[in-house]
């Protein structure tokens, strides 16, 4: 990302923005595993990069020393006075508050609510391809798969659809704008805030059949949860479910448009399509979160400090030879794979139904309408730098 010096050491200056991680992360993530497999940075006011399956999962169950206080790695710590609500409940929360936090929610996330959401979504991306007809080139990531989740979240909260570039502005700042001022990353968060502060209170005085209104009407404590909580667990929503989708809808396409033999396998064998996403959602997983070192601690001998951050790798963890037979190799039909993709331990994905759901949907549908294509230019591909990483420009050759 613009604004970071070039890394040219990565077990001594690691940096999950730089452009060469963003491009292609894996053989940096081998190596370090081999060499250095917790890799130090004095960037970001310190961070750690464990890249072993085992350490990512032993540090992501460790709630004693650890803190989810933010998960977004910056130059800037929120306030401890945060903890152990955080900036955006649950995921930012630590126990015992984030059981409750959480709790509430997965009734709305559970495999029966989501199936219902199912024939919208198929609509919904047959609408997509339907404009994108006539065209020999398209562009995987910014025509389709950035569109899908931005409009399953906006109807589960009950959002204008027509908001979408908004919330992948809102997207984009949290996410990537991890290099900015602090003034302008308050002013980013802020908007975020002003945008969904008059919905929040239109449905205080309005209850609606929605997501917002399901929260407003939920009780935490024995007492009604309040707008405020409310607000920042909408906001993790609308960050969560975008991006994260999105990445891993590109993905999966970027790897069936370079990889025939598999695209030509799922087409024949449609029953593939649960195992293929799994592995898809191993091979690309898109999201890496952070955690906060409570206290100054040592980890596999590394001298952790306080308020130090720690890079979970979840995509490095679901590469390790140690865990996985063939790591970097995509096998569609691999089974048992239990891969971290949706975390690992207490903050494990809370939306990973509506996730698989939206994948295997904009997949079934782009394969139908388009049973054979390929990269149009490889190098042409752009990925998302930082914690979230999946395609942002990805030209498919559709036609002939
Ligand atoms: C392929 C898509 C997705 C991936 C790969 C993914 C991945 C993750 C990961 C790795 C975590 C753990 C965070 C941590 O340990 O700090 C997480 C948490 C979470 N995700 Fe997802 N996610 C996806 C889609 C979604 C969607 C669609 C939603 C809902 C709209 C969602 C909502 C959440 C929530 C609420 C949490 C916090 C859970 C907690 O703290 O208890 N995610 N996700």
């Amino acid at each position: 990302m613009a604004g970071n010096p070039v890394v040219t050491d990565w077990t001594t200056d690691f940096d999950h923005t730089d452009k060469a991680w963003a491009a292609d992360p894996y053989p940096i993530m081998d190596e370090l595993r081999d060499t250095c497999p917790v890799a130090h940075s004095d960037r970001f006011g310190g961070a750690w990069l464990p890249t072993r399956h085992e350490d990512v999962s032993a540090i992501a169950n460790d709630t004693e020393h650890f803190t989810s206080r933010s998960i977004v790695v910056s130059e800037h710590r929120p306030p401890m006075e945060l903890a152990p609500e955080g900036i955006a409940p649950p995921i930012s929360s630590d126990p015992p508050f984030h059981a409750q936090a959480r709790r509430m929610l997965l009734p709305v996330f559970s495999p029966q609510t989501i199936d219902k959401l199912e024939p919208s979504t198929r609509a919904y991306c047959q609408e997509l391809l339907a404009a994108l007809q006539g065209k020999d080139v398209v562009d995987a990531a910014a025509d389709y798969a950035a569109h899908i989740p931005v409009r399953v979240i906006a109807n589960m909260l009950g959002l204008p659809e027509e908001d979408g570039d908004k919330f992948r502005g809102f997207v984009l700042h949290v996410l990537e704008g991890v290099a900015l001022p602090l003034e302008e990353r308050i002013v980013g968060f802020q908007q975020l805030f002003e945008y969904l502060m008059p919905q929040i209170n239109d449905r205080v005085a309005n209850p609606k059949d929605d997501l917002i209104s399901f929260l407003l009407a939920s009780e935490l404590d024995g007492k009604p949860l309040d707008p405020f909580h409310v607000v920042r667990t909408v906001a993790l929503l609308l960050i969560a479910g975008i991006d994260t989708t999105w990445s891993a809808i590109g993905a999966s396409i970027w790897h069936l448009a370079k990889s025939p033999t598999d695209l030509k396998r799922l087409v024949n064998e449609p029953e593939l399509m649960p195992t293929a996403i799994e592995e898809l959602l191993r091979a690309y997983a898109p999201v890496t979160m952070a955690r906060l070192v409570k206290e100054d601690f040592e980890f596999q001998g590394c001298p952790m400090k306080a308020e130090d951050w720690v890079l979970l790798s979840f995509p490095a963890a679901n590469r390790d030879p140690a865990f996985f037979e063939n790591p970097d190799e995509v096998i569609l039909d691999r089974s048992p794979n239990r891969h971290a993709a949706f975390g690992l331990g207490i903050h494990r994905c809370a939306g990973s139904h509506l996730a698989r759901m939206e994948m295997r949907v904009a997949l079934e549908e782009w394969v139908k309408v388009y049973p054979d294509f390929s990269l149009e230019d490889a190098g042409a591909v752009r990925w998302s730098g930082g914690q979230v990483r999946g395609p942002r420009v990805l030209p498919i050759q559709v036609g002939p």
